[in-house]
């Protein structure tokens, strides 16, 4: 019903608020149920929409009806458990309600002040999930350190970036502007967002070294040395690398512990991005992906990737807070507050690129809650179970092959009979909705990848999924 004043009334909001609950809890049982990867045209979803914009208010029920008739066709659905592609961006039930109240509380968290309860959370679900992922005890707030959390992996590498420029040139670009003697390393698989941090950081594109992999895609630490030295000689400063925990292409596992030994070396700032596999280390067996972490200056890893949090939530760790704050810093007098001016309190603003934040540790709070450390471990382990099936069920194969081994949740692998029949493989299922994988370049091969973690994935998805790719290779090879 619509009110004299035009707002949405209460009562309504009440009752639009159950159907929109039943709308969700009707997708998400029928999720199963639709094409995974969308199969409109570009333009499609568009063109069914009006051109202009109302001028009366609508209800409700129309844009609920609009919803399934002109959106739903242009969804690809992450939620679905056949969803293999690209990393999972899971959800949960317990972090869609804490996104409701986040959203019912609208509240602007940029400052203790503006929310101490959305700062306060935060800080404390940051310092649960170091305790929770056996990270180093200097990402706490207690200690020098801290998380917040951020929109993205991408918005915390740069962040990383930003601190450890404004160490190295003691706060200088910050106040005068960049040049262009500092340079940062990371692998050649390393993330698209290394790249981009470097190129709108001021540091350059040209200044990012890419250091050459191992046969198992891992960064090879003498090379990287031997670049530092090299452009040290050439009177460049080297001041930042970009270990990763977990590569986007095959799950690689840089080798933290040495590249850390090389930072401190050199004495340049070191920065783990585990977006994807960082929440593997929930389960202490997996914890060997952590080795060196303790000797890193930041990391980073994404609970709306493989932590049933839905997007977006990112969790960032520094070991020293006030190398992040000097580097992000400013006070004008509209925000300044008695708490602010005393130093008694986090304004997390300071912490990140934008100035306003939303009340993202509600939902992590949530989800933590709900699940406990066991049961968000048994989902772990069972994502990696079967993922570690498939892998048995590819060796096993006289049609496929392993690109590379991989003891988590992503699986690289190909058709025996080269990048072609790979690829047309690879479209066909694609194109059948009943699964959606992606694929990447590995030494120029093309590679499937079969990424395992979407909340409700189990054991008979992935075997519909193998059951597919068989029947589809040998019709392809027929
Ligand atoms: C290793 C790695 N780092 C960073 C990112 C970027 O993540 P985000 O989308 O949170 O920026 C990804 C995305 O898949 C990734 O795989």
């Amino acid at each position: 019903m619509m009110n004299d004043d035009y707002h949405m009334d209460l009562e309504s909001f009440r009752k639009n608020g159950y159907k929109a609950i039943d709308w969700i809890v009707d997708y998400l049982e029928s999720v199963d149920d639709y094409p995974v990867l969308s199969e409109v045209s570009p333009g499609e979803i568009r063109n069914t929409l009006p051109e202009k914009a109302p001028l009366d208010g609508e209800t409700f029920d129309a844009m609920l009806k609009d919803v399934n008739e002109l959106i739903m066709p242009g969804i690809t659905h992450w939620q679905s458990p056949s969803f293999f592609a690209y990393f999972p961006a899971n959800s949960s039930p317990p972090s869609l309600l804490g996104e409701l109240i986040s959203s019912g509380l609208s509240v602007q968290g940029m400052s203790w002040i503006t929310s101490p309860s959305c700062t306060e959370l935060e800080t404390h679900v940051m310092d649960w999930l170091v305790d929770m992922l056996g990270l180093p005890i200097k990402f706490c707030s207690a200690d020098q350190g801290g998380g917040v959390i951020q929109h993205s992996a991408s918005d915390s590498t740069l962040c990383a970036l930003l601190a450890a420029r404004e160490r190295v040139s003691d706060v200088s670009i910050n106040e005068r502007g960049a040049n262009r003697q500092l340079t940062a390393y990371a692998s050649t698989q390393a993330h698209s967002s290394i790249e981009k941090s470097c190129m709108i950081s001021g540091i350059g594109r040209d200044q990012l070294r890419l250091i050459k992999v191992d046969e198992k895609f891992s960064m090879d630490p003498y090379a990287l040395e031997s670049q530092i030295i090299e452009d040290k000689g050439k009177g460049l400063t080297p001041f930042f690398i970009c270990g990763c925990v977990g590569t986007t292409s095959t799950l690689a596992m840089d080798p933290i512990e040495a590249i850390a030994d090389i930072a401190k070396k050199y004495d340049l700032w070191l920065h783990v991005d585990a977006a994807m596999a960082g929440t593997a280390s929930i389960c202490p067996e997996f914890r060997f992906i952590n080795h060196g972490v303790g000797k890193a200056d930041s990391y980073t890893f994404n609970p709306h990737k493989w932590l049933f949090t839905n997007f977006d939530c990112n969790a960032f760790f520094v070991s020293d807070r006030s190398a992040l704050i000097k580097a992000l810093s400013v006070l004008p007098e509209y925000l300044k507050n008695k708490a602010s001016m005393e130093d008694d309190v986090i304004d997390y603003r300071d912490w990140h690129i934008p100035l306003g934040r939303r009340f993202r540790a509600l939902k992590l709070w949530f989800v933590i809650r709900h699940y406990g450390i066991k049961g968000l471990q048994h989902h772990i382990r069972k994502h990696v179970e079967i993922a570690q099936k498939f892998k048995q069920w590819v060796i096993a194969s006289d049609d496929f092959e392993l690109a590379v081994d991989s003891q988590l949740n992503l699986i690289c692998f190909s058709h025996k009979n080269g990048d072609e029949i790979t690829q047309r493989i690879l479209e066909l299922i694609n194109s059948s909705g009943e699964v959606y994988l992606s694929h990447t370049k590995l030494n120029e091969r093309f590679v499937i990848r079969m990424s395992i973690g979407q909340t409700h994935t189990e054991m008979k998805h992935v075997e519909k999924a193998w059951l597919l790719l068989n029947r589809v290779a040998s019709e392809v090879n027929s």
